[in-house]
This record gives structure tokens, C-alpha cells and sequence, in this order.
């Protein structure tokens, strides 16, 4: 993420390729560059924004891709019962990990960007689940060198 609205080109390479093949769902669009960069080699992409402004645009940036379904709306609700999605990325609103394991399948890939680097993970409530739970398995990684990113396996 960088101003708020958009991820960083390092964390779209990497979804990139690790949207290759994949059913993938995104939690908050933003402006709808990490879901171009997705479409690119997944199988389909389905992103809801919460904002009207920036589901608009993002709309509008996704017009004519063929494996994209742009929402408008709670990515929560509107999710909610889809999938099992083979990569989740996790970019938007209250972070309600088990209704975000609920869409991800056995095997499927859960990506949280836009942490700072070297925090403990005890009192950090993203890395506590994402790096502690035992039904994934996880690794922290530097995106930049003062950004990381959590990769997370459902086993
Ligand atoms: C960091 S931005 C998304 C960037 C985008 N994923 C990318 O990488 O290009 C986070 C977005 O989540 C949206 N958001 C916040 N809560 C949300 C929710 N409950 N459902 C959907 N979108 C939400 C915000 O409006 C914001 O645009």
C-alpha cells in the first residue's frame, strides 16, 4: 500500500505470481492495481471495494478484463458464502480472520501487505493469527526494506 489506495509494485509481482491459475478473492480494490496485475495470470479475480469512488474507478480500470468481477460494497458481506478461493488477499476493513479463512481453501494462499518490519508477533494481533495459527503455515517477508508482507498456506 502506499497513500492508501494502492499496493506497492513489489506486492503486485508477488500476486502476480501467486495468482497464477488460482480463484482469487481481494478485500478492498482500492484503484484496482493489485487486481490488474492478478488478472493477469489468474483464473478469476473477484475484489469489492467499500468506497463508491474508488469501486468506480476501479471499475472503470478493469473494464473489458474477462476474469474480473468488480464489486461495490462490504467485502465481508458480499463474500461472504463464495469461494473456495485458491488465494486471498487481504487488503481492507476490520480484518475478520475467521470469516477470511472461511473463503480460503485447503491449500489456498492468504496475503496480508503493508507491515513494518521486525515487530514483535506477541501484541500484534495480525501477525498473532497470521504466523500462530495452527491451521496455517506462514512466513513474514521484506517487500521493501522497511515493508513487509505475511504469505500464509491454509493446510
Ligand atoms: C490499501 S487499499 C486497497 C489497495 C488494493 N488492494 C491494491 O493493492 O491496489 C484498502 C481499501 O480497502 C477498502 N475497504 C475498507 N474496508 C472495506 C470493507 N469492509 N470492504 C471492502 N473494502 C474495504 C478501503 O476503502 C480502501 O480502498
Amino acid at each position: 500500500m502506499t497513500d492508501g489506495g494502492s499496493s506497492i509494485p513489489a506486492v503486485q509481482a508477488l500476486l502476480r505470481a501467486l495468482a497464477a491459475g488460482r480463484d482469487v478473492a481481494e478485500l478492498g480494490t482500492g484503484y484496482g492495481e493489485a487486481a490488474a496485475a492478478m488478472t493477469e495470470t489468474a483464473r478469476s479475480v473477484v475484489t469489492v471495494e467499500l468506497d463508491p469512488d474508488r469501486a468506480a474507478a476501479a471499475r472503470e480500470r478493469l473494464a473489458g478484463l474477462p476474469n474480473v468481477e468488480a464489486l461495490e460494497g462490504d467485502a465481508y458481506e458480499l463474500l461472504r458464502g463464495r469461494g473456495p478461493f485458491g488465494l486471498v488477499f487481504a487488503d481492507g476493513g476490520a480484518y475478520d480472520w475467521e470469516a477470511i479463512m472461511e473463503l480460503l481453501a485447503p491449500g489456498g494462499i492468504l496475503v496480508k501487505d503493508d507491515l513494518t518490519p521486525g515487530r514483535p508477533v506477541v501484541g500484534d494481533p495480525v501477525r498473532e493469527f497470521l504466523l500462530r495459527d495452527p491451521r496455517l503455515v506462514a512466513a513474514e517477508i521484506l517487500t521493501t526494506p522497511t515493508t513487509a508482507a505475511i504469505v500464509a498456506v491454509r493446510g
